[in-house]
């Protein structure tokens, strides 16, 4: 058995060792948590889409439980996640454009319209189709007035 342990041990430490490396070539943690956030939008976003164009039978109660998780995820304090240095500019694996860090009050600005967007969703997306179909308008409006502004397109 002891002949096993030490290999294992060895093969532990070089494994650290190797995420020891990696950890450096990844990218800014704060870069990927706006991003998983972003993501997130677009996931629960998708739900709804997916109903709004019959791809899937509309279900109030799961319409009402995504626009709630988008409620939430508006409400979010995103500030630790634009630190100085993580433009697309300055850093990679970014579409952030450098124009948010000298227009900041905008970009909170445009998150507030985002909020009250989601707010109005959550009244209507559990009503019925049409409603939140209506609301759902807003919503994508607030989400593309601010790529527009600060999100650099695919490249
Ligand atoms: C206040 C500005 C703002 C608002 C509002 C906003 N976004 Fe974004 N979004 C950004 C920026 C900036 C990026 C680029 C982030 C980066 O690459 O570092 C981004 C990136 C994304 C991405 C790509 C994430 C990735 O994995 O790279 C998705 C998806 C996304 N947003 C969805 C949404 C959806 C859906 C909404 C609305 C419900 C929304 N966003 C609202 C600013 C915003």
């Amino acid at each position: 058995m002891r002949l096993f342990v030490k290999p294992a041990v060895l093969g532990l430490a070089a494994a650290l060792l190797a995420g020891t490396t990696l950890a450096q070539d990844m990218p800014n943690p704060a870069i990927k948590a706006r991003q998983s956030v972003m993501a997130l939008r677009g996931f629960e976003l998708g739900i709804l889409g997916a109903m709004a164009k019959g791809d899937v039978p509309y279900d109030a109660e799961v319409a009402a439980k995504a626009a709630g998780n988008l409620v939430l995820l508006s409400q979010l304090d995103l500030s630790a996640m634009w630190p100085e240095g993580t433009d697309n500019s300055a850093a990679s694996g970014t579409r952030a454009l450098p124009d948010i860090w000298s227009n900041f009050d905008d970009v909170a600005a445009k998150a507030g319209i985002l909020n009250e967007a989601a707010l109005e969703l959550q009244a209507a997306a559990g009503t019925d189709l049409e409603s939140m179909k209506a609301a759902m308008g807003n919503l994508g409006a607030a989400c593309t007035a601010c790529h527009k502004a600060y999100r650099a397109p695919a490249s």
